[in-house]
């Protein structure tokens, strides 16, 4: 029997058990592969007792529609960076790269899957470039991985992002207020970008194109008639006024390599009141809702596709590879250039012309 392991590190997403899912019964059609899972990324592995678990039919039976991810997922340390306590009770890291190398070899393992964001991918590619036997596929609601046309989840936490928009434009109108949606995306904009224009809200700030409240101040204006009106923004996490940084705190857990994100929406009220803006100020900050809960099925449908591509990739022996949805094809690139850049709204994209063509304000 040759052995295949998954994981899936990160930041969950909707439609990651439809991946793991989509690998299993796919390789549950070849005679001589077995599934096995890691629990908490490549943890599952290294952590003593391992925590690894059969992935047969069975293991996987009715999980396309569910969110989260059956194998629990980490975004803290990984097998080149492990917290391990200082002596003088700080934390640093080591890398145990050689060792998780060595314990797969134990375990019989022939291939990997790594179901991952952009720094999942990183791992991916150092792990390979140590003679691995990895294929990547690529995880994020930000949509903000390079060399494929789009992400699974991504489309859920728009549609989530959209549904909260709707809502908010009731509310907004009713007490003509200025309401202000926080939406995820650290260095992209595109879940907030989508829900803006599907919404129709009227201004949306973006981390790729650093604001001017007054601008943006300007264009609330032009939608109030004395004090009669309402606005929508959408912004997201990442956003922030042109000479400003993003909002952050450190963060206080162990092994967390980011910035926490956080505030960009109640930052955005007070710049506003500085710019002269009277109106009634709201904001909401749509946070892990957007990663949680049913996958629509757009991305049941493209997690399946991933999971089907990963595992022919492993029989293929493509390692080095990730899944990569190029329109109309499920396809591959190599792992080095979907990591390369990561995939940012540019003043090219469709999308900001559409709009801008429909009158959105970027703050620009
Ligand atoms: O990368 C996806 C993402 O949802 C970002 O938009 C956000 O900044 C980050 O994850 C938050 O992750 P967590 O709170 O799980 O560390």
């Amino acid at each position: 029997m040759k052995r295949v392991l998954v994981l899936t590190g990160g930041g969950d997403c909707p439609g990651l058990n439809a991946v793991i899912r989509a690998i299993v019964k796919r390789a549950s059609q070849e005679k001589d592969w077995e599934v096995i899972g890691s629990m908490q990324g490549f943890n599952g592995v290294l952590n003593e007792p391992q925590e690894i678990k059969v992935l047969d039919d069975k293991a996987v039976r009715g999980i396309h529609f569910q969110g989260g991810t059956i194998l629990e997922s980490t975004n803290k340390g990984g097998p080149f960076a492990w917290p391990v306590k200082n002596k003088d009770g700080s934390w640093g890291s080591v890398d145990r790269s050689d060792e998780l190398i060595k314990k797969l070899q134990l375990l019989g393992v022939e291939a990997v899957i790594n179901i991952g964001g952009d720094g999942s991918q990183r791992i991916s590619q150092a792990l390979f470039e140590k003679g691995m036997n990895i294929i990547g596929v690529p995880k994020t609601i930000d949509n903000d991985v390079a060399n494929t046309d789009s992400t699974f989840g991504f489309q859920t936490a728009v549609q989530i992002a959209t549904d909260a928009v709707d809502k908010l434009v009731t509310t907004a109108a009713s007490h003509n207020r200025v309401i202000i949606l926080e939406a995820m995306g650290r260095d992209a904009g595109w879940i907030a970008m989508n829900a803006a224009v599907a919404g129709g809200a009227e201004v949306c700030l973006i981390p790729e194109i650093p604001y001017d409240p007054e601008k943006v101040n300007k264009h609330i204006e032009s939608r109030f008639h004395k004090d009669r009106g309402f606005v929508n923004i959408v912004i997201a996490e990442g956003a922030h006024a042109k000479g400003e940084s993003q909002s952050s705190v450190k963060s206080d857990e162990v092994g967390y390599a980011h910035r926490k994100l956080t505030g960009a929406a109640a930052r955005l009220r007070e710049e506003l009141k500085a710019a002269g803006c009277q109106h009634d100020i709201r904001e909401t900050v749509l946070g892990h809702l957007q990663r949680g809960g049913v996958p629509i099925a757009y991305d049941r449908v493209l997690a399946t596709q991933f999971g089907v591509k990963a595992f022919e990739l492993v029989k293929e022996e493509k390692y080095g590879h990730m899944v990569s949805y190029r329109h109309p094809y499920i396809t591959s690139v190599p792992l080095k250039s979907a990591i390369s850049k990561p995939n940012l709204v540019t003043p090219d994209t469709a999308l900001i012309k559409t709009a801008r063509g429909v009158g959105i304000s970027f703050g620009d």
